[in-house]
C-alpha cells in the first residue's frame, strides 16, 4: 500500500474510463474506509449512493440527455460559480489545460459544450457515488462531506482507482432522484465517478498545477 502522501500527490481527476468493473470487496473497503472520515460532533452527515451497471446506464443515458437539450439545471444548491481576481486565473487556467488536452479550441462552443456533457456520462466511469446530505444540513456540515469525498478519492487512488469529483453531477438532482427513487429529503451535493483509467483518452492528459504555498498559508505566532 502507498503512504498518504503518495495517494495525495498521485490523485488527480480522471475524465476517461474503461468499463470494467470495481470488484465488490473493494468496493466494501474504501467505503469502509471513508466512513472513518471526521465529522462535526460525529454526525457523519454523508449519504453516498453508489449507482453501478443497468442503473449507471439509465441514469447517464438521461442525464446527458437533459443536457444536450439544456434543460436548465436545478441543483439543491446554486450552482453558479463566478470567479474574479486569482480565484478567476486558477478557474482559466484549469479550462486551458483540459480543453487543450482535448483538442478544443477556447472558441470552439460546441466542442465545449460535448466536453460539459461528457460529465453527464460519467466521462465512461463504471461506477459514481452521488453524495446527499438529509435535510436540514447545510455548509458546515457540506465541509465534513469534502473531507468524506477526498478520504474516499484516497483510498481508491491507493487502490489504483481513479476519480473525478464533479459538481456538474449535481444539477439535476431530480433526475437522480426520481430514478433511483430517493426521497426528498436528501439533498445532492455533487457526485464521483470512479474506475480504472483510460490512458488513451486525450483528456486524461490534462495536468493543474497548485499556487505556492507562500501565496496561501499564513503562520501567526
Ligand atoms: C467539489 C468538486 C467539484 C468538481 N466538479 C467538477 C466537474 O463538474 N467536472 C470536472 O471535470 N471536474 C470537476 N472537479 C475537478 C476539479 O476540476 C479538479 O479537482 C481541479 O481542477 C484540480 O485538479 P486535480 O483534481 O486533477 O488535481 C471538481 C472538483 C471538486 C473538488
Amino acid at each position: 500500500m502507498i503512504s498518504v502522501d503518495e495517494a495525495i500527490l498521485q490523485r488527480r481527476s480522471v475524465r476517461g474510463f474503461l468499463p470494467r468493473e470495481v470488484p465488490h470487496p473493494v468496493l466494501d473497503e474504501v467505503f469502509a474506509i471513508a466512513q472513518r472520515s471526521p465529522s462535526n460532533c460525529n454526525v457523519q452527515p454523508w449519504v453516498p449512493h453508489v449507482v453501478s451497471g443497468e442503473a449507471l446506464k439509465k441514469l447517464a443515458a438521461a442525464l446527458v440527455a437533459a443536457g444536450e437539450r439544456g434543460e436548465p439545471i436545478a441543483p439543491d444548491w446554486p450552482a453558479e460559480s463566478k470567479f474574479d481576481g486569482v480565484y478567476r486565473a486558477r478557474q482559466v487556467d484549469a479550462a486551458v489545460q483540459l480543453y487543450g488536452a482535448m483538442g478544443v479550441e477556447r472558441s470552439d462552443l460546441v466542442g465545449r459544450r460535448a466536453a460539459y456533457v461528457r460529465n453527464l456520462g460519467f466521462f465512461g466511469a463504471p461506477h459514481a457515488v452521488f453524495i446527499f446530505m438529509p435535510h436540514p444540513f447545510d455548509t458546515r456540515e457540506a465541509t465534513d462531506i469534502g473531507m468524506y469525498a477526498q478520504t474516499l478519492m484516497l483510498a481508491m487512488t491507493a487502490r489504483g482507482i481513479a476519480t473525478c469529483a464533479q459538481g456538474a453531477l449535481g444539477l439535476y438532482p431530480g433526475i437522480v432522484r426520481e430514478m433511483l427513487g430517493l426521497p426528498q429529503g436528501q439533498r445532492l451535493l455533487f457526485g464521483v465517478s470512479f474506475g480504472y483509467e483510460d490512458p488513451a483518452d486525450k483528456a486524461n492528459a490534462a495536468r493543474v498545477g497548485r499556487a505556492p504555498t507562500t501565496e496561501t498559508v499564513r503562520f501567526h505566532r
